[in-house]
């Protein structure tokens, strides 16, 4: 089933980057990268490797500042904002490799992204949302158990579920299918279409093609740092331009 569709008339922007670059010395890692992200929307950032994927949700979350170009979280200017503050903003970011604390429970792991996610929280409130939270990423099970016992499924539910508990408009989800079995996957991917659906939107960089084909509403292709190709998964994926950038690599687009 393909969840492909057009953006509604009526959508906002949530996310909006406009000519963001970010040089590494004399390496042109992300170049004049431009994309609308709407409300409610499941974005896919794919690409061949190296194209500069990671680097620019290093931009969007604030863990690198642009050479040049701006950014945006609705209407708030966010360009050189902290990390800090993006995510008091609305802006919650799961890892591409995860990160528990490996010795604190996975309700306590939670605790602490809503601790220190929401300006205020108190701990009582911060260990209810937690609990909440475990059973909607399916975690309710092993809320007691030390986070380095987990699975590597659980793992990335748990990383979702940390994001989760800061609270944010919108999700950054770096590779977060990678290593899983297909069954596994599709749980995976169900787990983020129940996110969506609870109002939060979703930017995910992904190589699991049949996981792009089901989870994105938009596509925006990159290659050598530079945005190639935006549109539907199967506008994208019948792109010359964008078939011809991932021949010879080792995911090639239908792998
Ligand atoms: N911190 C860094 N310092 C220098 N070069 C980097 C750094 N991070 C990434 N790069 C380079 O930038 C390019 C894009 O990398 P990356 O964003 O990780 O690509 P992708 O996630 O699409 O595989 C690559 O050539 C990579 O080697
Ligand atoms: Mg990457």
């Amino acid at each position: 089933m393909s969840a492909a569709q057009s953006v509604p008339a009526s959508a906002l922007p949530v996310l909006r980057a406009e000519n963001l670059s970010k040089r590494f010395g004399g390496l042109n890692a992300v170049q004049n990268v431009s994309f609308t992200h709407y409300a409610g929307e499941i974005l896919a950032v794919i690409g061949p490797n190296g194209a500069g994927k990671t680097t620019l949700l290093n931009l969007l979350s604030g863990v690198y500042r642009p050479s040049t170009g701006r950014l945006w979280l609705q209407e708030q200017d966010i360009t050189n904002a902290p990390m800090e503050r993006r995510c008091h903003a609305g802006l919650g970011r799961a890892f591409q490799i995860v990160r528990p604390f490996p010795e604190m429970t996975v309700h306590e792991n939670v605790t602490v992204g809503a601790l220190f996610g929401q300006r205020g929280i108190r701990l009582p409130q911060a260990r209810e949302q937690a609990y909440d939270l475990l059973e909607r990423t399916g975690l309710a099970a092993h809320a007691d158990r030390a986070a380095h016992e987990l699975t590597l499924l659980q793992d990335k539910r748990l990383e979702v579920a940390r994001a989760l508990a800061t609270q944010p408009r919108v999700l950054l989800l770096d590779e977060v299918m990678a290593g899983l079995r297909p069954a596994e996957a599709q749980e995976a991917v169900e787990l983020v279409r129940g996110i969506r659906d609870s109002g939060i939107s979703i930017l995910f960089i992904e190589h699991i093609m049949p996981v792009v084909r089901d989870l994105a509403d938009r596509v925006v292709v990159m290659d050598q740092g530079q945005v190639l190709a935006e549109g539907t998964y199967r506008e994208v994926t019948a792109n010359p331009q964008v078939v011809a950038a991932y021949l010879g690599t080792e995911a090639g687009l239908h792998a």
